[in-house]
């Protein structure tokens, strides 16, 4: 029974925050037929998937960033994590790559996996990295809102925590560490009386 709210309460909180229907379905499928053009077939097929779990893509405003076939065959890809991944492989607005390029060199733009930063970096004639990944195909996604584009491996997100969160988690340890003793010893001795 605590295992079932567990897994209900992440369902009910995602729920009231987002008063929105969910993403657009016309426009995903047309997102989807350019991306079959393309033969980002496991892409797709991941898509399908978390789109069939009520409210896990919640807007329209996106940029699916899209390993290839073979890329993704790597990936180790569960019904747990499914979800993160194709949220941190996505920009919570629909950037073609004009816009991408407008951005200054080493620009973080979230994922819309808010804590999971893309650096874009512009290498000149070596093209365009999102993290890890080059962009290979670009402006895969023409014929609705939604934009995407190919690039070269799974994202990783390896050192990108953002200086503020850093140093919120170096103070709260810094707190917490002397201080358990006390604590602990408090909250028994009302226990014990
Ligand atoms: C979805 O998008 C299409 C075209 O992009 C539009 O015609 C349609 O009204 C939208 N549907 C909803 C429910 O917003
Ligand atoms: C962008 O930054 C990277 C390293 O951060 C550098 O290698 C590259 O040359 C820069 N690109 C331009 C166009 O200045």
């Amino acid at each position: 029974m605590a295992l079932w709210l567990i897994l209900l309460i992440p369902l009910l909180t995602v729920a009231d925050s987002q008063p929105t229907n969910g993403i657009n379905q016309t426009d995903l499928q047309a997102a989807m037929t350019d991306m079959r053009m393309r033969s980002y077939y496991g892409f797709v097929i991941l898509l399908k998937i978390l789109d069939s779990i009520p409210n896990s893509l919640q807007s329209t405003d996106l940029t699916f960033l899209m390993p290839n076939d073979e890329q993704l065959s790597h990936f180790s890809i569960t019904p747990g994590n499914l979800h993160d991944f194709i949220l941190s492989h996505s920009i919570p607005t629909p950037l073609a790559l004009n816009h991408l390029l407008h951005f200054p060199n080493g620009t973080l733009v979230p994922s819309s996996i808010p804590s999971r930063m893309i650096r874009i970096t512009n290498i000149g004639r070596e093209g365009m990295f999102l993290n890890n990944a080059k962009i290979i195909i670009p402006n895969v996604c023409q014929s609705s809102w939604i934009k995407c584009h190919g690039i070269s491996a799974a994202l990783t997100f390896g050192n990108m925590v953002p200086p503020l969160q850093a140093t919120e988690f170096e103070d709260h340890s810094k707190n917490n560490v002397p201080k358990p003793f006390r604590h602990v010893k408090r909250k028994k001795a009302p226990t014990v009386q």
